[in-house]
Order: structure tokens, then C-alpha cells, then sequence
């Protein structure tokens, strides 16, 4: 299985900390933010990685990573997205390189207490489709939001302003081969994006999307309240919310 990091767009919730660097780069707590989902890809067994930048000094991933030794990795892999097309857009750069491999794609900015180790191995069973990962939070509204039945996802709504649960589609997603056609058949959004919402709709559709909810917290580092809360998990070491 290959992993992907989605560390492409321009930051722009977090301006002016990302009017001269990449978001990825910024510090929480003690690492920059990139570290950590390598960590998550690394502990679930993935090692054979391709890091999507973009954006400001998209130069600087290489001097800070390299080969990816901190991790015990031998090679990573890069590859650049010019301008902020979406996270399908970030994720169809990948294609040459991940086809045919099912694929377990990370967010740049997103970071888990605990590991995914479980979820990658039950969707290895799977061997076809999908799978998702959902977390309870209290501003559903600022995410991807599932609606179950059961265990069987219904739809996924990307920020809806009436979201019909609390459970936000955290950005660790895992697809076989089929992604990259998928991504050939998607229009932009109202925001001017290939939306991974899209996607994951389009493997409901299909009827091979599963779904299994995270254990420990779950955090995004997008905002400079969710930047800042970030770091406070981080050095806690345990759930912690500040509003
Ligand atoms: O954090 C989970 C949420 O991430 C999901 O619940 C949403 O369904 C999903 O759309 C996404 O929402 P955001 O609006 O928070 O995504 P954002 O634009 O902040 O991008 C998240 C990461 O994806 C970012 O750190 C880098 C990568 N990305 C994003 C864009 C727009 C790219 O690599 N290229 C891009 O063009």
C-alpha cells in the first residue's frame, strides 16, 4: 500500500503566518506540521511515500526531510501542485506514480493522537472500494459530515450549514485503483475545487465505501484556533479543547 501527504494550497486561513512559508512547515508544539502525518503513514506500516507541495517555499520540504531518515525511511517522494485546485486536484498528481496500488492518502494538516494501523489492515480485507474515517466533534459545520445508517454511510455533505450529525470525515482516506478515473469525472466546486467529498460520494454511489470511527482525538491544523489547539494536544499528550 503507498501513502500519500496532501501538503499543496496557499494556507489562507492561517495569513499573514502563511504569507512567507508553507503551512505544512509551521511549527506544533515541538515538529512542523508535515511531521506528523508522516509519523501517521510510518506507524501504520506505510513506507513508501509521495509528498504533494505547492504554495510558498515548497524548496524547503527537501532540506527539512531529505530522505525521510528521521522516520526511518530510505526515499521519499515529491511532486508540486501549482496553485490551490482542490485536494482531488493535490491527489490526481499522484497518479503516475501510485497506479494500480491501493492508496491510503493523508491531509497535510491533519494529526491523530493515536494510529490507523487497524483501519489500513481491515481495508487491505476490503480489496475493493473505500474507506473513511469519522470522528465525533462539536463544529461539524467547518467539515466533511457523514450521515449513517447503521454502519453504512448514506452521504457525506462538505461544510453544510445545517449539518444532520456531528460526525466530520477526517482527511485520512484510503481507495483502490479506481481513484484516479473517479477524479477525471469531477467539477469544480462552488469554491473553485475538486472536492475529495466527491469522491468519497461518488465510492457511495458504488456501494464499496466503508467507514470506522478513530480512536483518540483527531485535530486539523487549518486555522490559527485549530493551529493553536494543535499544539496544546501535542504537549498534553491527551484530548484537550479549548472552546
Ligand atoms: O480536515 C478534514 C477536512 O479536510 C474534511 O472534513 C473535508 O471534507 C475536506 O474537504 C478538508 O476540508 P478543508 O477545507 O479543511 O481542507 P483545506 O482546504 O484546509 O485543505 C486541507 C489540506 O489539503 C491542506 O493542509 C493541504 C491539502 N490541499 C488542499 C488544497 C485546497 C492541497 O494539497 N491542495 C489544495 O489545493
Amino acid at each position: 500500500m503507498k501513502g500519500c501527504i496532501l501538503a499543496g494550497g496557499l494556507g489562507s486561513r492561517l495569513f499573514p503566518l502563511t504569507k512567507i512559508t508553507n503551512k505544512h512547515l509551521l511549527p506544533v508544539y515541538d515538529r512542523p506540521m508535515i511531521y506528523y502525518p508522516i509519523e501517521c503513514l510510518v506507524n501504520a506500516g506505510i513506507d513508501d511515500i509521495m509528498i504533494v507541495t505547492g504554495g510558498r517555499k515548497s524548496g524547503d520540504f527537501l532540506e527539512l526531510l531529505g530522505n525521510g531518515k528521521d522516520f526511518g525511511l530510505k526515499h521519499l517522494n515529491y511532486t508540486y501542485q501549482e496553485g490551490e485546485g482542490g485536494i482531488a486536484a493535490a491527489l490526481s498528481l499522484c497518479e503516475h506514480w501510485a497506479k494500480g496500488s491501493p492508496l491510503c492518502v493523508v491531509l497535510g494538516d491533519n494529526i491523530i493522537e493515536r494510529n490507523i494501523r487497524k483501519a489500513v489492515a481491515n481495508f487491505k480485507e476490503q480489496k475493493q472500494g473505500g474507506k473513511i474515517l469519522l470522528k465525533e466533534v462539536h463544529d461539524p459545520e467547518r467539515f466533511g459530515v457523514a450521515t449513517l445508517s447503521g454502519d453504512k454511510v448514506l452521504r457525506i455533505v462538505e461544510k453544510p450549514k445545517n449539518p444532520e450529525s456531528n460526525l466530520a470525515v477526517i482527511g485520512i482516506y484510503m481507495y483502490d485503483g479506481r481513484v484516479w478515473d473517479i477524479i477525471k469525472t469531477l467539477k469544480p466546486s462552488d469554491r473553485g475545487e475538486l472536492e475529495i467529498t466527491d469522491v468519497n460520494n461518488w465510492y457511495i454511489q458504488d456501494g464499496s465505501l466503508t467507514c470506522e470511527v478513530l480512536e483518540g482525538w483527531w485535530t486539523d491544523a487549518g486555522t490559527p484556533k485549530s493551529l493553536h489547539q494543535s499544539a496544546c494536544l501535542v504537549a498534553n499528550g491527551g484530548a484537550n479543547r479549548l472552546d
